[in-house]
Parts: C-alpha cells; structure tokens; sequence
C-alpha cells in the first residue's frame, strides 16, 4: 500500500506570555523586558529553510501561530514572516491563517495590522466570562476587556473566529458554566472550543490543586448540558471539544486529525512529515527553549529530535487523532495516510464494533455515543507494543 502525502499545514509557535497561568502546560514562558521579536522572525525563517528540503513543491493549505500568545507579537513582525514564509513555500488560494489571540494583549490597531498581514482567522483565549473564575484562573483579563477585545477585531473586519472555553473551573457551577455559553453566543463567534479543565503535570494547579474543582460527575453534567446548549445555538460538534457554525470548521485542526502532514517552525514546535522519497513517516520537533532556539535555529542543532514512526505504531497514531472527530474517518484514507492494508485492522476493528464503540457504514469508521465516552479504551486496541527484548 503506497504512503500518499496528505494536505501539509504549517505551525508556527510564540513560546511567550505576559505571565504563566497556572493551569497551563504549554511551551509558554513569562516574557520579560523588551522581547526580541526581530530576532525571533529571523530565527523562525530560519527554521523554515532548514526543513524546507522536506517539503519541496508541496502546497501549504493552512497556517496556524499558537503559542504562548502570539498576539503579543507586534503586526509587522507577522507580516514579515508571512511575507518571508510566502516567498519559499506556495500558499493555498483561500489558505486559512489563524493567529491566537489573549484578549489581554488586545489594542487599537492591532487587529488590523493582523488582517492586512494576511490573518484570516482568530482564536481568543477567553476561558470564562465569569470574573472569579478569570482571576482563580490567573488570566491576565476580565470579562468586559475580553468583550472589548472580540468587538475590536469584529470592528477591523474579522468575521471568522474562535472562542476558547473552559469548563469544570474551580467554584463553577451548572449555571455559570452556562451563562459563559450565552455570553459567547453574544459574541457570534463562528466556531467554539469548549475544553474541560485538565490538571497538567508539572503546573502549579497540578502540584497545588485549587479548592472548588467540579467532581467527575458534575464535570459529565456540564458537558451535556452545554453540548445541548451548543446545538440549540446552531453550533455543530464535529470534534471532542470543537463546535462549528456550518462550513466554519478549523482546516488547520482537521489536517491534524485527519492525520494530516504539518511543518513545525518555533520553539518546541512539532512537525509531522510523509517523505515520498523512501516511504516513511517522520516527526520532528524543535528545541523548547526561546534563548537556545533563537541562538540555533537554521540548523541541526536546533532540532530536539527526529523520530519515524514505525508501520507497526501508525496505526495508533492515526486513531488517536481521527477517532476524536465525530464523523470518524474512511478507511480508505487510513490506507493513504498509514501506508498499511486497512485488513490489518480489522480484529481490532471487530472487538470495537462487538463492543458497541464503532460502527462501519459504506467504508466510514464512526465512533458511537459510547465510543466517544470511552475514546482512550477504543484507541487503546491499536496500540501494539514493542516486543520486549530477551
Ligand atoms: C495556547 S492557549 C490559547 C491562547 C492564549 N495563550 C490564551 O491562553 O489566551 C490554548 C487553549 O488551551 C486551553 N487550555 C490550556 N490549558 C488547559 C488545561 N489545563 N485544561 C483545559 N484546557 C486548557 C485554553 O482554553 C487555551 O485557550
Ligand atoms: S496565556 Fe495561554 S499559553 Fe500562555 S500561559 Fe496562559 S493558557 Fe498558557
């Protein structure tokens, strides 16, 4: 079964914030002073040619700057990249470029540099509209400045964007986890992401839990209950936590959990890449570090590893990311994206359908209700493991 490279997508990452939430386990760092965001585009198109070889004359069809808070950057400095980025790689007619967004670093002017630069799309960081839960989340906004910001962007022109949510917040209740809902839905954003609140190892909410998190239960609770409450509001759920207005679904997203290829250019940032040339699937990820990124970029140094995934692990690799969508996958783009028999599957295909967690119709794999409730149990069955040494 041949490897056939898919739709290739670009990452770019921002590696700093105004300061660290508490929850987050991001690539994140407090910036301090005066950032060097001059030397950090250079870096970044550095990086670029570097991989580059990687990618000859493939179309680029999404572009995504996450962070940390790439809105810290100033807009002429992602116009330079995109500018740079544009001249070694072909862009899509229509390319999808998102630029994530804290509404605390939101001022005027801003957020038209950014669409005169070429960002199509944005993605706020709002998590609550409920000032309590914003300061026990140590987010550096409240609610009306995270209005103020969404209506400055809407006023330089920008109809496509996201809201990020969270709920399962310490001291929230049923009631206020709705009430953040209607107030997005004010908003009109065109799509929402709705993530339930995770402790992260090696966070401060990890080593120190705060008081007030929501039991399981009452966590369950308010994802129904918002889930029904997205519906109503014409949002449709097409990923565990991404809800869209029709048509408005995150291309850059999909590419990853289809499966898809994508350049990872930043510090930290991950890259995953079919290689024509001898039929292999490589990631590759970058140093995490801004000061020793920013010295290393453009070349070998500058790469944390490299790794090919073996024929036996994509499998894997592919449920773990399309079993998230709710429409699933066809099995013929697991064979195109694995490289592999979509009959090597099918005992572990078998066990998930007798147990009520897949369904198969006309070539379509889709998780049930309860496949979704049980994700890491169904994606479990296609991990193999590596056989121990003797
Ligand atoms: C890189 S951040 C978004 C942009 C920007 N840094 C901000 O926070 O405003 C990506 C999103 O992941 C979500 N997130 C981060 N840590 C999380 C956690 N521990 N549990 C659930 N969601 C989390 C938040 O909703 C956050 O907006
Ligand atoms: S602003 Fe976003 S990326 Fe930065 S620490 Fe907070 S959640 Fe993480």
């Amino acid at each position: 079964m041949p490897l056939t490279p898919p739709p290739l997508s670009l990452y770019v990452h921002i590696p700093w914030c105004v300061r660290k939430c508490p929850y987050c386990d991001f690539n994140s760092h407090e910036g301090r002073g005066a950032l060097p965001f001059a030397a950090y585009v250079d870096a970044l198109l550095a990086d670029l040619d570097f991989d580059l070889p990687l990618v000859w004359g493939r179309t680029v069809q999404s572009v995504f700057f996450g962070g940390g808070t790439p809105s810290l950057m100033p807009p002429e400095f992602i116009d330079r990249f995109l500018q740079g980025a544009s001249s070694r790689l072909r862009f899509a007619p229509g390319c999808e470029i998102t630029l994530e967004t804290n509404p605390g670093t939101a001022e005027h002017g801003r957020f038209e540099g950014y669409r005169n630069a070429g960002v199509n799309r944005l993605s706020f960081g709002i998590q609550s509209f409920d000032d309590g839960c914003l300061q026990r989340l140590g987010r550096i906004h409240d609610s009306r400045e995270a209005e103020a910001a969404v209506k400055l962007a809407q006023d330089a022109g920008f109809d496509n964007f996201n809201l990020d949510l969270m709920y399962a917040l310490p001291g929230q209740d049923l009631a206020m986890a709705e009430h953040d809902l209607q107030r997005a839905f004010a908003l009109q954003p065109t799509h929402v992401s709705h993530y339930q609140l995770t402790l992260e190892p090696n966070t401060v909410f990890a080593a120190r839990p705060p008081a007030g998190i929501p039991d399981d239960d009452a966590g369950w609770d308010m994802q129904e209950h918002c889930q029904a409450l997205l519906a109503d509001a014409g949002y449709v759920q097409y990923e565990v936590s991404a809800y869209t207005r029709p048509g408005r679904q995150c291309a850059h997203n999909l590419n990853y959990w289809k499966y898809g290829d994508y350049l990872g250019i930043g510090a930290g940032a991950h890259g995953k890449l079919t290689l024509g040339h001898d039929e292999s699937i490589l990631r590759r990820w970058k140093h995490k570090h801004p000061t020793r990124y920013l010295a290393e970029a453009g070349n070998e140094a500058v790469v944390g590893g490299d790794e090919r995934i073996t024929p036996e692990r994509r499998p894997f690799e592919f449920m773990l990311n399309a079993l998230r969508l709710v429409d699933g996958f066809e099995l013929a783009t697991f064979e195109a994206r694995t490289g592999l028999s979509a009959t090597m599957i099918e005992p572990q295909l078998r066990i998930a359908i007798d147990r009520g967690w897949l369904v198969i119709d006309a070539g379509r794999v889709r998780p049930t209700d309860l496949g979704r409730r049980f994700t890491n149990d169904v994606v479990a069955l296609f991990l193999v493991e590596p056989a121990s040494k003797t």
